[in-house]
Parts: C-alpha cells; structure tokens; sequence
C-alpha cells in the first residue's frame, strides 16, 4: 500500500434554474409555508424541467470539478456515480457522463447507498487512490428526485429537489486529505425509507395511494430518530479515530435532509452554529448530492482554507450513515 494522501482537487455543482418555492407547494397540497419552514427549514428546491434527462446535471457538475482540480477530462481514471433516481438501470448514469464529458480514459459505474452515497463513493475512491490503481477519480452525485417524487402525498413533495455535485479526488500532501472515515448499514431498518424499482410489494402499493409505485415512501419520525443519532454517533467515531473531539474542527457539512436533524445533531456535539454549513432553505433535500453541492459552495464563498479540518456526515435509505475526517487542502495536486 502507497503511504500517501487523498484529497479533494476540484469541486462542481449544477442547479437547475427552475425553483419550487413552498408557496408553490401550497397550491399543490394541504401545506403552509410556515408549517415547512418550521419542521425542516427549507424554503425553495430546484426543479429540472421535464423532458431533459437527469444525467445532464452531472455532465455540467463534473466539467466544472475537472476544470477545477486543473486537469482534462482524459486524464480522469474512474468515474463513481451516486444517485437514487437513474435515467436507466443501464447504461449506468457514470457512463453516460463519461461518454458526454469526453472522459474517454476512464471506467464508469454506479453506486447506491442512498442519501449516504457521497460518504461511500469517496471511501471507495479512496482505495483505488491509495493502492495505486487510479490516479484521479471523478466522483458525481447526481440526484433528479423531482422524478421520485410524488407531488400528491404532502409527507415527502415538501422535502426533495434536484441537483449534481462532483469532486475530484487524487494524491495531496500528506498533512491533508481523508485522515479517517467510518461507514455502516442497517438493512433491518430499510422498510423505512422505500422507493421500488422492478419489484413493487403490496405494502409498497398500499403506501402509494395515489398509483405513483416508483416513488419515495417513508416513516419520516423513524428516520427522524436514526438521523439524529446516526449523525451524532457517526461524528463521534470518526474524531475519535482521528484522536480528536468535536470542539477541534473547524467546519461540520452534514447530509441536508431536515434542520432540526442537522441542529439537534450539532447540538448533542455541542458544535457551535457558526460552523454548521447549511444550504437546504435554497435546495431542499437533494440526497447524496447534499454533501458535494454544500463543499462546493463553501470552496468557492472563501468559506474553506487549506488546513481546515472537516468532518462531512451523512444518513439515509438502506438504512445507511457514515462520516469522514478530512483536512482541507485544495489546489494541492501532488
Ligand atoms: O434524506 C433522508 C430522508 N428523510 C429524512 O431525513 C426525513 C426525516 N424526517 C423528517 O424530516 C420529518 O419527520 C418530516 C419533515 C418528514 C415530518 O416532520 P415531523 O415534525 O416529523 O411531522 P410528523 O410526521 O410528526 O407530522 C406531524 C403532523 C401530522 O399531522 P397529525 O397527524 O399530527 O394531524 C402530519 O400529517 O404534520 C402533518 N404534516 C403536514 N402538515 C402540513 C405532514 N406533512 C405536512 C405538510 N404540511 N407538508
């Protein structure tokens, strides 16, 4: 194994111009703006308009990561797609982006481990990092849940939105890059959070009443309680690994799936406010996107300085958490 570092080089992200205000929702169901505001926190979501495949997002994300990190897309070795909402089971959403970005050197695949997929897909770019494999790995969570969603059940239309996020991975210096990270899954817990595919239950059609089978359904005070614990306990592990407490770090980048989750989490931390990155009143939930758009944002606001220690933390369908330990180090290229 090669003693070296992994790190982010580059960050992108693509928002559909099109937005989904919660006044809008209010003329769709029995909803209030002040009801959404105070339950999630969330104000707006980005919609991509019907017809344009979802894979779109991410071309433009990762044109602006590799463009980013200073490299061309002939030079990415591996591209990991996330996404819970394909535009097909194939070909993958990763080889579409690689045919249209021109990445012409690079394998390509796809990566479900939900909302959690951002976390998994950057521990596994990792390793083929480290061990020499790959040199650069293009990393793109590309989530059109507007085409998951059903607009008639007023639980989950309020939450979701869509949106792409990429990264480039590669060596860095080793006093920055991933230092550690922790990943689990609770499958004995994934009826909580369902959206069929090719198989669709009874269960799952009686959840669905309005007909809308391939859409998200979920127990939303059950994963309520994971994610807040989830995120807590994830956090705590990964520093501990790391040999440090909460109070060290200097930024928290949490999956963005409700406020009053990722508050309640900082709370129990005890991580000031100041150091929670936010974005979901301008986003909504956007899934495994959260993470990467949220880095993104704060790489280009000046938010991130090289040296900043991070812990970026996610939960979701599966059931699935993880976090990693990460000091930031960008424009780095080893
Ligand atoms: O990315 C991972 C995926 N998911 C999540 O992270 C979701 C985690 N869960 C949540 O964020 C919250 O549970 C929700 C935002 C989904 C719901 O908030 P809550 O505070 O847990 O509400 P609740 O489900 O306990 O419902 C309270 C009331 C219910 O009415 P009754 O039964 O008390 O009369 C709901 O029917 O609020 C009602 N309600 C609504 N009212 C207005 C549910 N949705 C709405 C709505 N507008 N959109």
């Amino acid at each position: 194994m090669h003693d070296l570092s992994v790190g982010i080089l580059g960050t992108g992200m693509f928002l559909p111009p099109d937005l989904l205000t919660n006044h809008d929702l209010e003329k769709m169901v029995d909803t209030s703006d002040e009801w959404i505001v105070r339950r999630t926190g969330m104000k707006q979501r980005h919609i991509l308009k019907e017809g344009i495949p979802s894979y779109t997002m991410g071309v433009e994300a990762a044109k602006l990561a590799i463009e980013d990190a200073g490299l061309t897309p002939m030079d990415i070795d591996l591209i990991i797609v996330t996404t819970e909402a394909p535009d097909f089971l194939s070909p993958s959403m990763a080889c579409l982006i690689q045919r249209d970005i021109g990445a012409k050197n690079a394998a390509a695949f796809d990566m479900n481990a939900a909302c959690t997929g951002f976390v998994y897909a950057v521990v596994a770019a990792k390793q083929f990092i480290k061990t020499g494999y790959y040199r650069y790995v293009l990393i793109v969570s590309n989530e059109g849940l507007s085409r998951i969603t059903d607009y008639k059940n007023r639980n989950t239309c309020i939450l979701f939105g869509d949106a792409a996020g990429a990264v480039v991975l590669g060596e860095v210096p080793g006093e920055y890059g991933i230092k550690e990270s922790i990943l689990y899954s609770y499958g004995d817990l994934g009826h909580n959070l369902t959206i069929p595919c090719c198989y669709i239950s009874e269960e799952d059609k009686e959840r669905r009443p309005s007909g809308m089978y391939r859409s998200v359904w979920q127990d939303g005070s059950e994963v309520f309680t994971f994610a807040v614990r989830a995120m807590t306990d994830s956090t705590k592990k990964v520093l501990e690994m790391a040999g440090k407490t909460p109070q060290d770090i200097d930024m928290i980048i949490p999956h963005q799936a409700n406020i009053r989750i990722i508050n309640g989490a900082a709370k129990r931390l005890k991580i000031d406010d100041d150091k929670v990155m936010a974005i979901l009143d301008k986003t909504g939930n956007i899934s495994s996107a959260s993470i990467p758009v949220a880095v993104d944002i704060a790489s280009r606001e000046g938010r991130l300085k090289n040296g900043d220690s991070l812990v970026m933390v996610a939960f979701g369908g599966g059931l699935t958490c993880g976090a990693i330990y990460f000091i930031w180090g960008k424009n780095q290229r080893h």
